[in-house]
């Protein structure tokens, strides 16, 4: 008799969600995480603590560009960075002790340690062997390395290393206009270092609808943002707590070096399955060192499922969250499913920026006849008033059957507009049964509303 129904390897967003799911639906669960706090990167290092300090560089900024406007006159706020990183430490702090809460109240085992799967239905940790029925790994990523370049999270640094330097720099290079990148490279821009983002492509924002990207380049740049565009960084080199990048531009070979304080290192991340006992087991891989699983997240081993960052697709929380609840369904008989058609993705900026669906670059590859709907924000009387004109809606519909294809928005509260857009998709929706949703005015989602309206007779304030 095995002592569990579940054993979840990883408390990240995908492990402890699937973890609870198991346990509500029946299962006796436990969840190993070799951390002492739960949460994985999301809650630790990752979205929560950046959104802590997104936030707070954010209330800085509107104080210093906008509070004048709005006769808030005065003295705009000094940083005291060890507040600010108390505070950071707080809000993680109360996440993670929510999902302690949340274990306790759904009576989940949680296990102390790292992980290994000696052998199918079994999970070592430390010198003890627990056995079960299911196995789920959801170990999630780790920051992947880039060659010449060695971080110390000192003076080159993760994502990880950002989050706690010891004190403001006064100046970053960032390595990789990805997400990671513009989220930290933004908080410290408005913190006042003089940040210099180097992106190998031509674009920032790999995948991102081509109009965005260059309106949202355009906007950090007015920010204060150095961006330089078609730049591969050849090493970094660090002598005496300074660092030099050099790069070498990809039109015509041009080499010339950066120096700064700090060195963000944001080039994309890896799963992490290190120390699993995966090549033993003899667990099929992908070329990427991804886990391969069938589309019910079953990996090649009986009773071994994957989910989250260590399996292929868009490495987001909330995509590893739909997994875990989707394979919990699974282990308990059901039909678990995700749709991973309406994934949206958002960058947390200000603006933000926020997608979901096909881009018009992947339609004309595809061949679909498609038509745009588009809204700016200028025209929407709430963005007006809170100086967020900048950015627009875009909708993209079948050309025929006017059914929802996609949507990007940049501009304010995107991460939560774009909501209503997944939504319609999931139901199905043709734009016109958004354009016909009565939207509350004024509001910033009634951009979203006329974006819709656009693919049809008309926006209405354009
Ligand atoms: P990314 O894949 O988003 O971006 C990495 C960028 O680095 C790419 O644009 C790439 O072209 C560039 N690059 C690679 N090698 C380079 C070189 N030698 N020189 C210059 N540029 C180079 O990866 P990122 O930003 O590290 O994020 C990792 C993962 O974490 C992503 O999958 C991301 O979606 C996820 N994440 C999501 C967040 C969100 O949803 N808001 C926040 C933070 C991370």
């Amino acid at each position: 008799m095995a002592n569990f129904d579940v054993i979840v390897i990883g408390s990240g967003p995908g492990g402890y969600v699937c973890a609870i799911r198991c346990a509500q639906l029946g299962l006796k669960t436990a969840c190993v995480e070799g951390r002492e706090t739960l949460g994985g990167t999301c809650l630790n290092i990752g979205c929560i603590p950046s959104k802590a300090l997104l936030h707070a560089s954010h209330m800085l900024h509107e104080a210093e560009t906008n509070f004048a406007a709005m006769g808030l006159k005065g003295k705009a706020p000094s940083v005291d960075w060890a507040q600010m990183q108390a505070y950071k430490d707080d809000v993680v702090a109360t996440n993670t002790k929510g999902v302690e809460f949340l274990f306790k109240k759904n009576k989940i085992t949680r296990i102390t340690g790292w992980a290994s799967i000696p052998a199918p239905g079994q999970v070592k940790v430390g010198d003890e062997v627990h056995t079960a029925k299911h196995i789920v790994i959801a170990t999630g990523s780790e920051a992947s390395s880039l060659p010449g370049v060695t971080v110390d999270e000192t003076t080159v640094v993760t994502s990880t290393g950002a989050l706690t330097l010891p004190k403001v720099p006064k100046t970053m290079v960032v390595i990789g206009g990805g997400v990671i990148g513009l989220e930290l490279g933004s908080v410290y821009t408005r913190l006042g270092t003089a940040v210099t983002v180097v992106e190998y492509l031509d674009a920032l924002v790999p995948g991102a609808d081509a109009e965005v990207a260059r309106t949202f380049q355009r906007l950090l740049k007015k920010q204060g943002m150095e961006i330089l565009t078609g730049a591969a960084v050849q090493g970094v080199e660090v002598a005496k707590g300074k660092a030099k990048v050099s790069y070498k531009m990809r039109k015509d070979g041009a080499e010339a070096t950066l120096d700064a304080d700090v060195v963000l290192v944001a080039t994309g991340r890896r799963p992490f399955t290190k120390g699993l006992g995966l090549e033993d087991l003899g667990v099929k891989m992908t070329s990427r060192g991804q886990i391969e699983t069938d589309a019910q997240w079953r990996t090649n081993i009986p009773g071994l499922y994957a989910i989250g960052d260590a399996i292929p697709g868009p490495m987001l929380a909330h995509k590893a969250e739909d997994e875990g609840m989707a394979v919990a369904e699974v282990m308990a008989g059901q039909h678990g499913h995700v749709n991973y058609g309406v994934i949206p993705g958002v960058i947390y900026t200000w603006p933000e920026v926020a997608s979901v669906g096909e881009t018009e670059e992947s339609l004309k590859a595809g061949g679909r006849a498609f038509k745009v709907g588009k809204f700016s924000f200028m025209g929407n009387g709430r963005a007006k008033a809170t100086f967020s004109g900048d950015g627009f809606v875009k909708i993209l519909a079948d050309k025929d059957t006017d059914r929802i294809l996609g949507a990007h928005i940049i501009g304010p509260s995107a991460g939560d507009l774009i909501h209503e857009v997944c939504v319609a998709m999931e139901f199905g929706a043709a734009a016109e049964d958004l354009a016909r949703t009565c939207h509350a005015h004024p509001t910033y989602s009634e951009a979203v509303r006329e974006a819709a309206l656009a693919c049809g007779d008309g926006a209405i304030h354009a």
